[in-house]
């Protein structure tokens, strides 16, 4: 039986090999989502690892490789049998909590219309929806994209519409 998620650690993954392991978790991942771009994982602002008791890898989520003081939430994924236990919540809580502490002053995040189960995660950890729209891949699917303001003075309007660009508004 896994252990409840009080006995998960969660920290930033400090090395190569630890960072390598929760992009090979995100990569088992079997639900229609894109190839995984193993550079720009590798390449997150930061990785957040989930372990269990024995330090095995179960979970982690990235703030995504860019620059500057806007940034973006991605590369979720838990273990399909540590599910249902809080893990995505506390890692996304974990992620906010990391963009602050690096001057982060707006935070978005894009989900699969379909996508309930991290929908559902990411308005209880505080996010707010923008709107849904067209994926600008060509597939025909419906993405909602999501912001979290770290810093009042930011512009979200502004800042949303520049993020999205020409992509089209489903309304
Ligand atoms: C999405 C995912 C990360 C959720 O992980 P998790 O650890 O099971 O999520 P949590 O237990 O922390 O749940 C947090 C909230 O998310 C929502 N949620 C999680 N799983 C859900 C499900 N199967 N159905 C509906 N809502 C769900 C709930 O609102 C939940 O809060 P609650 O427990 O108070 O109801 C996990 O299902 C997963 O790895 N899926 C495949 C990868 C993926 O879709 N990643 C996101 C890509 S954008």
């Amino acid at each position: 039986m896994p252990n409840p998620v009080q006995e998960i650690t969660l920290s930033l993954a400090q090395s190569p090999d630890l960072t390598a392991a929760a992009c090979a978790l995100v990569d088992s991942r079997d639900d229609n989502a894109h190839p995984l771009d193993h550079q720009a994982f590798m390449a997150s602002r930061a990785v957040i690892v989930a372990q269990n008791v024995a330090g095995e890898l179960v979970g982690c989520a990235v703030i995504k490789a860019g620059r500057g003081d806007i940034a973006e939430l991605g590369y979720l994924m838990v273990r399909p049998d540590y599910r249902r236990r809080g893990i995505a919540a506390a890692l996304t809580q974990k992620r906010i909590q990391i963009a602050r502490e690096m001057g982060i002053r707006l935070l978005f995040a894009t989900v699969r219309e379909e996508n309930r189960a991290s929908r559902d995660n990411l308005l209880k950890s505080g996010m707010q929806f923008w709107g849904n729209y067209l994926s600008i891949r060509g597939t025909g699917n419906t993405v909602g994209w999501y912001f979290l303001v770290l810093d009042n003075q930011v512009d979200v309007t502004t800042e949303m519409l520049k993020l999205v660009g020409d992509r089209v508004r489903i309304d």
